[in-house]
């Protein structure tokens, strides 16, 4: 079982001819709107790759849709409380090249009660993990305490800050961050990367090549390679299915192949949580598309 504490936003998506300058007024090519926020992206990844989660996290009173479609998904949303506040949101323009960049409203999102946390953590076991990102508040509560009670804890550093991670480190089995993000955590423990004080630790390269160290083991998984239509969300799908087939007891590279698919096939796809592909597009694509080598 995963516990995930994750945020929950609405994602308002502007396909954009290119990003706009400063002081610049842009006419968007188009706009949607729908389920966003990395925690939410994480927990629906982790069901369509046929794992099981709790998401722990809060909205408005205005945006039950948001946890209905979570619902609808089959995420356990028992843990998701819902308050007198506005909920999340990102505005997210993606350009021609599928690449985006995003403006966060953090509302409910930062206003997650340790009350709520201890509560929805009351019947995991040892074993199950604990998935967090830096989208919600009370990220380090919710670490000791699954700790404490023998689960393992994931933790994705996005959006990073280095102190951030550095306050959570003593409490994660499993650390996600990118090449950038790896250098600065090393320049903040002053430390080299394969002494980040982590059992786990997975290591997205400029390339989009993944690096996995667990203990003494060490694994690659290239990319595979798509024409990107829009790369929102394609870290969350990652996570959420290499967390589902760890979580399944599958060997890490079959996770990493699972989950480097799933990414590379959402990156096709405009959207961000319902264009998370489902666990037999997945092998479908892997079964028609070699991974690029390196
Ligand atoms: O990782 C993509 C997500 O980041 C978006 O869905 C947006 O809501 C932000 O949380």
């Amino acid at each position: 079982m995963i516990y995930n504490l994750g945020s929950i936003n609405i994602d308002h998506i502007y396909r954009v001819p290119h990003f706009p300058a400063p002081g610049e007024t842009l006419l968007s090519d188009s706009y949607s709107k729908g389920l966003g926020g990395k925690g939410a992206n994480q927990s629906i990844a982790i069901v369509r790759a046929g794992g099981q989660v709790v998401h722990i996290g809060a909205i408005g009173d205005d945006t039950l849709w948001t946890r209905d479609m979570l619902a609808d998904a089959g995420v356990d949303v028992s843990g998701i409380a819902v308050l007198e506040s506005a909920t999340g949101h990102a505005i997210i323009n993606v350009d021609a090249k599928g690449e985006n960049n995003i403006i966060l409203f953090d509302g409910a999102n930062v206003l997650v009660s340790e009350g709520q946390i201890s509560a929805a953590l009351v019947s995991a076991k040892a074993g199950d993990w604990l998935l967090l990102q830096n989208e919600v508040n009370n990220g380090p509560f919710a670490a000791k305490l699954a700790r404490a009670k023998g689960l393992k804890v994931a933790y994705v550093a996005a959006p990073f800050e280095a102190t951030k991670v550095k306050d959570m480190l003593p409490f994660v089995d499993l650390l996600s961050v990118n090449e950038g993000e790896a250098a600065m955590v090393c320049e903040a423990l002053g430390v080299f990367e394969d002494e980040i004080p982590v059992e786990k630790l997975l290591i997205t390269r400029g390339s989009g090549r993944i690096a996995y160290r667990d203990g003494a083991n060490r694994y690659t998984q290239p990319v595979f390679k798509v024409e990107p239509v829009d790369t929102t969300g394609a870290g969350d799908t990652f996570m959420g299915y290499f967390l589902a087939q760890l979580d399944a007891g599958k060997a890490p590279q079959e996770a990493l192949r699972m989950a480097a698919a799933a990414a590379a096939l959402k990156v096709t796809k405009k959207g961000t949580a319902e264009a998370i592909p489902l666990m037999e597009d997945v092998a479908g694509f892997i079964r028609s598309s070699p991974p690029k080598s390196f």
